[in-house]
């Protein structure tokens, strides 16, 4: 089974991507974790290139096609074999991360977008996706806690441009069944029970 975690910068999808991956290892299931962008050497390599804040002038086209490069790399190294194993494969962000940053919040024609994520991702197509929804105001609280200097280049970018990635997800989250959106101002704990309620449910459905 293929999950993958959505939400903006600071919204607490590292830590509902631990929390599962523990319980999930706990029922004795193969589970592998995996962060977009990176995962493999190659994507790795492509990610500092990302979010190095010294390359300031990456233009919005060539971001988009890194990112989408890193996955690619990624799908067919890791997460189309590792599924066929049969692994729970949990991602910290998957191309829907495209379609709301570079897409909606960049301003880049969606078509296109997600044209070539069709051609980056192929068949591997998450089976649930859940979207960690906060208001602005909450995660610039956030992230004024944690301190300018250790933004990346994207985390650097404005309020508008995060209005406009979170109004992408909402856009998404009309459009796809897979999508479950998630009240980020709930508890850890709260937040961690809806999870893993609909994944055990999913699961069982499945067997
Ligand atoms: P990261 O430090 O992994 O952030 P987070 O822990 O919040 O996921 O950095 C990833 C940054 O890249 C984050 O700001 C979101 C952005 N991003 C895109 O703009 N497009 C993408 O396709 C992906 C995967 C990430």
């Amino acid at each position: 089974m293929f999950i993958t975690f959505e939400g903006l910068d600071f919204c607490g999808k590292s830590t509902q991507v631990k929390l599962l991956k523990e319980k999930l290892v706990q029922l004795e299931k193969k589970v592998i974790l995996i962060r977009e962008p990176g995962g493999t050497q190659i994507s790795e390599k492509v990610r500092d290139i990302l979010l190095d804040k010294k390359n300031c002038e990456m233009h919005i086209e060539a971001e988009l096609l890194l990112f989408s490069a890193s996955r690619a790399q990624l799908v067919r190294e890791k997460i189309i074999p590792l599924l066929k194993e049969g692994y729970f494969v949990i991602s910290d962000r998957f191309h829907d991360s495209s379609i709301a940053y570079q897409g909606y919040g960049r301003g880049i024609n969606l078509n296109s977008v997600k044209t070539i994520q069709e051609f980056a991702i192929g068949s591997a197509i998450p089976n649930i996706t859940f979207f960690l929804d906060l208001p602005l105001d909450e995660i610039a609280k956030r992230r004024q806690k944690y301190g300018a200097d250790n933004l990346d280049r994207i985390e650097l970018s404005e309020n508008d441009f995060y209005n406009r990635v979170r109004d992408g997800y909402i856009e998404i989250s009309k459009n796809e069944k897979r999508f479950i959106t998630i009240d980020g101002t709930k508890s850890i704990e709260e937040i961690h029970n809806q999870i893993i309620n609909i994944v055990i449910q999913m699961v069982q459905n499945n067997e």
